[in-house]
């Protein structure tokens, strides 16, 4: 099994839901969300289009696993995309990512093609958490995010190779941006505990630390709270509207309605590949298409569940509520 292969939760998760968040899981102190605000780039609220697709279908051999999907990320937003088992979510953050080349259609970032390749996508802006969590399982907390941080390092191979001062200014950089995003997230004292040693929400957690190690504008959460309590869930909520409060603009997959539709400003629902419904949390909730289609209840059981604050992870058997494989 390489390195690099997803990561099986291998801790209890707890069980506290009531009470207060324990510290670690507070949203980010408000002098790290100050600094690291300085040092990426702070949102222009413009909502100007940052990401954007048009006409996206993906079709694997018989299979059209996405349609004609156009879309729009505005600058400063948080996006909701939902829809059930195999309606082409990861697909479409595939498409998005270059990791697949989609079949027809464009995507776009700030009205320029997206690059072909997923390294390139980094460069240019664009980070992703991965349904199944993807980390350095023997490497520290730290080191993960180094991984991340290592995107943006100027220094030439001869530098490296002398290991200069141009190249030691850039590693003790890394390594303090690093700590910030550690501690923004709520990982500050696991720096030195080994990825795979971490309860899974906290890998989680060390995934988005390292996704905006990269210094994106825009981030690509697939199923951020799959697998987390209830406590875990309202903290990565949080930790999402902090991330937007540093400039980076949010897609987040997620089955847990009541997390998405407290969280984003814009829903999507993806069904059978196509957009089925796109509009504000309240429009796509009340919309009878997407109980139907997506939700697959009776829309009473639909609301109870959203009001009760289900928090389905996976293999809780909500209905299309299991988390896939296919990422
Ligand atoms: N590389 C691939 N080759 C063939 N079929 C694929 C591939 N990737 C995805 N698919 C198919 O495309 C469809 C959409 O899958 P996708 O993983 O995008 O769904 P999803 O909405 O993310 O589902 P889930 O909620 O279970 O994660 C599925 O039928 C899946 O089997
Ligand atoms: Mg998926």
């Amino acid at each position: 099994m390489s390195e690099e292969q997803a990561m099986s939760p291998d801790h209890e998760i707890g069980t506290t839901t009531e009470e207060e968040l324990p510290q670690e899981l507070q949203a980010p102190p408000e002098e790290v969300v100050a600094v690291l605000a300085e040092e990426m780039h702070v949102a222009t609220g413009t909502r100007e289009p940052i990401l954007q697709s048009s006409g996206v279908s993906m079709v694997f051999g018989g299979l059209r696993a996405l349609s004609d999907v156009t879309f729009s990320l505005g600058e400063g937003e948080i996006i909701g995309l939902i829809g059930p088992n195999g309606a082409g979510k990861t697909t479409f953050f595939n498409c998005l990512t270059g990791l697949y080349s989609p079949t027809s259609g464009q995507v776009t970032l700030r009205g320029k093609p997206m690059p072909k390749d997923p390294a390139r996508v980094t460069q240019a802006g664009v980070a992703r958490t991965f349904q199944n969590i993807r980390l350095f399982p023997s490497m520290t907390a730290m080191e993960n995010v180094l991984v991340g941080r290592h995107v943006r390092m100027k220094q030439g191979p001869l530098s490296s190779l002398l290991h200069g001062p141009r190249f030691r200014r850039s590693e003790a950089e890394a390594h303090d941006r690093a700590e910030k995003l550690l501690a923004f997230v709520g990982l500050g004292r696991f720096s030195d505990e080994l990825a795979r040693n971490l309860p899974y929400g906290d890998q989680r957690r060390l995934e988005i630390a390292r996704a905006l190690a990269t210094d994106p504008s825009v981030l690509l959460l697939d199923e951020p709270t799959a697998g987390m309590n209830a406590q875990e869930t309202e903290a990565t909520r949080q930790l999402i509207f902090a991330i937007r409060d540093l400039g980076v603009s949010v897609v987040v997959i997620e089955h847990d309605t009541k997390f998405i539709f407290t969280l984003c400003d814009r829903v999507l629902v993806l069904v059978q590949g196509e957009l089925l419904v796109e509009g504000s949390p309240d429009e796509v909730r009340g919309d009878p298409r997407v109980v139907e289609a997506y939700l697959g209840a009776p829309p009473d059981e639909v609301e109870a569940q959203i009001h009760a604050g289900a928090t389905a992870g996976p293999g809780t058997g909500g209905p299309g509520l299991q988390e896939g494989s296919t990422d």
